[in-house]
């Protein structure tokens, strides 16, 4: 059996499984979704350990052939093809099947990988494309802690894409049209005049908002002027339309900060109000299909399966957040193409989508088995005291404040390890962006994205935790072991012994460390699979302790009668750490040091 390089090790396996199981049992169909092999936690189990037995011998009871686990185990043990993955199998307990790996065909692997660098398996991506909506904040309203995670988790799942060779478009789907604008724009008309020559000077959106909506609660004559700019922006009344862009360009640019300092790019605004002049004709589709029902003034959608209807069209004829999105995920569908859509929205929004997305596939917007939609939902923003995250005197926290508070933190732990004695006053500075920026990210990362998020500054930036300082501090030890070394071999010399793989794992340490290398494609490959990147920020941790025992023990320069000997394979090892280790950061949108 030939196995591709990119491909996960698991995935290989659960091949040769799967042959082995057909084999075994041709007249059970059925059986191959039980093969599912783990890696187990304890090296006595093996390095892989497939459970399918007892399930399959279930599946045979139930069709009337008795045969014990143990003996399934068996024969599937016999139906293996022979092939270079596998070293030896033992069979334990009721009837699991430990497998344990062959060194040659870890050392070909590592050695490839040191040659050629992470290989991306983009066998499953060609010519498809993926639609991330994420970030989303709402224009003349702060951008909160829940934006922020939007923008954290939905960058680091559109990067993960983009690494298998997706198309991927990160669509910003802002909050950019509603009938506050009409507030909006009667009083930004009020106190800039000339909006529409300078952007206007308007420092605190928050309070442009809070004043805004006093007027229009005390003011008859703005209420009225408020209605009147509403209906105005929705026939595209130039001025008018010209001072929403005005509000929404001051907006922008304080989101841009945010984006700038975070390193967020590529993501695109196409907001609500892209959608509005599409929205009829939607609409118009679901009537025609007689999808709408009307009640008490506003039509409404039932959609399969989910106890609250869809409000399409409210009383007196205005759309709705559920119009919009049905509009939007329509439009990327149909025109874009996507075949994949992701929405990385809180959880709150849980039905909202449940909702919308039932509905779009009622209304044919989409086939489910051709297209993945999926709500990427995560948890609130709690504080350390498991209360909403709010500043000491009870008011949202600003993410610019936030993100400055988390550069002194990290530059005051830079000055405590009394680096600026080393380190440039630039390296300095970057040092406490990436240890910032990257706790921040990673701390996020780290958790299950569907709970609740204790944000903690003094865990994020533990430097001895499971952190992004922690692992950032390993990957610059990783990357100083080719200076050890430096004269004393070349690339081309140490590339030779990684192609022909004239190394071999003999330490259990050295074992275990390119086991958890090559675990890199496999725990990838979940997480496009379960929209999860927790399990790769674990896996990053047990990466990094795996090279810290290996780094420990296994000496790349040994004495030997007075002679030195490089250990070539443990330099081959630690550069294929340091790779893995690069590539996973960089889906973690952190980016990395080579000093700090
Ligand atoms: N602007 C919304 C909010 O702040 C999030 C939008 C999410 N995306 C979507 N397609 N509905 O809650």
């Amino acid at each position: 059996l030939e196995v591709e390089m990119s491909a996960s090790i698991l995935d290989s396996l659960v091949s040769l499984f799967t042959v082995a199981i057909a084999g075994a049992f041709p007249n059970v169909p059925f059986i191959k979704a039980a093969v599912n092999p783990t890696s187990p936690k304890q090296e006595k189990f093996g390095d892989y350990q497939c459970n399918s037995s007892m399930q399959i011998a279930g599946m045979l009871k139930d069709a009337g052939e008795k045969i014990a686990p143990r003996d399934v185990a068996k024969k599937i043990l016999d139906n293996i093809p022979s092939n270079n993955l596998i070293k030896e199998t033992t069979i334990a307990g009721p009837g699991f099947i430990n497998v344990f790996m062959c060194q040659k065909y870890m050392v070909n692997r590592i050695g490839e990988l040191n040659n050629l660098g992470v290989q991306y398996d983009k066998s499953k991506s060609r010519g498809r494309k993926v639609v991330v909506d994420y970030s989303s904040p709402n224009i003349a309203k702060e951008m909160h802690v829940g934006h922020l995670r939007s923008t954290i988790i939905g960058d680091s799942i559109a990067n993960l894409f983009e690494a298998y060779g997706y198309e991927v478009l990160r669509i910003n789907h802002v909050g950019d049209w509603g009938t506050q604008f009409g507030m909006l724009i009667a009083h930004l008309i009020d106190l800039f005049p000339d909006y529409d020559k300078n952007v206007p000077r308007i420092s605190d959106l928050q309070k442009f908002y809070k004043e805004s909506k006093k007027r229009f609660d005390d003011e008859e004559d703005f209420k009225k002027r408020a209605y009147e700019n509403v209906v105005k922006l929705q026939s595209h009344d130039p001025a008018i339309h010209k001072a929403w862009q005005a509000i929404c360009e001051v907006s922008r640019i304080e989101f841009q900060k945010v984006y700038d300092r975070l390193q967020i790019t590529g993501l695109k605004e196409v907001g609500e109000s892209f959608y509005q002049d599409k929205m009829n004709a939607v609409v118009d589709q679901l009537k025609k299909r007689d999808l709408l029902e009307f009640d008490d003034g506003r039509y409404i959608m039932w959609a399969p399966g989910i106890e609250i209807p869809l409000t399409v069209v409210k009383t007196g004829g205005g759309y709705t957040y559920d119009t919009s999105d049905l509009t939007a995920l329509n439009y990327r569908v149909n025109e874009i193409k996507g075949d994949i859509l992701i929405y990385v929205v809180d959880c709150g929004q849980e039905l909202h989508f449940r909702q919308v997305f039932a509905a779009a596939s009622k209304a044919g917007f989409y086939d489910a088995a051709q297209t993945r939609v999926e709500h990427a939902g995560f948890g609130v923003v709690l504080g350390e005291d498991k209360k909403k995250f709010k500043t000491r005197s009870g008011e949202t926290v600003r993410l610019v404040d936030l993100l400055d508070e988390g550069i002194k933190r990290a530059n005051d732990q830079l000055l405590e390890r009394g680096r600026e004695k080393e380190l440039t006053a630039q390296e300095m500075k970057d040092a406490a962006d990436a240890v910032a920026y990257g706790c921040i990210k990673y701390a996020d990362l780290k958790s299950n994205r569907k709970n609740d998020y204790v944000f903690s500054f003094d865990q994020m930036l533990d430097i001895r935790g499971n952190t992004a300082a922690y692992l950032l501090y390993q990957l610059t030890r990783i990357r100083s072991v080719n200076r050890k070394v430096e004269g004393k071999i070349t690339d081309e010399e140490i590339s030779k012994i990684a192609t022909s793989g004239q190394f071999d794992l003999a330490d259990p340490r050295e074992f275990k460390l390119a086991k958890t290398i090559l675990r890199f494609h496999e725990i990838l490959s979940q997480a496009q699979r379960d929209l999860l990147i927790h399990p790769i920020c674990e896996w990053m941790y047990d990466l990094s302790n795996a090279f810290s025992q290996f780094y420990d023990k296994c000496y790349i320069i040994e004495k030997k009668d007075g002679k030195e000997e490089i250990k070539v394979g443990r330099l081959i090892l630690a550069s294929a750490t340091a790779s893995v280790m690069e590539a996973a950061f960089k889906i973690l949108g952190i980016r990395t040091l080579h000093k700090m």
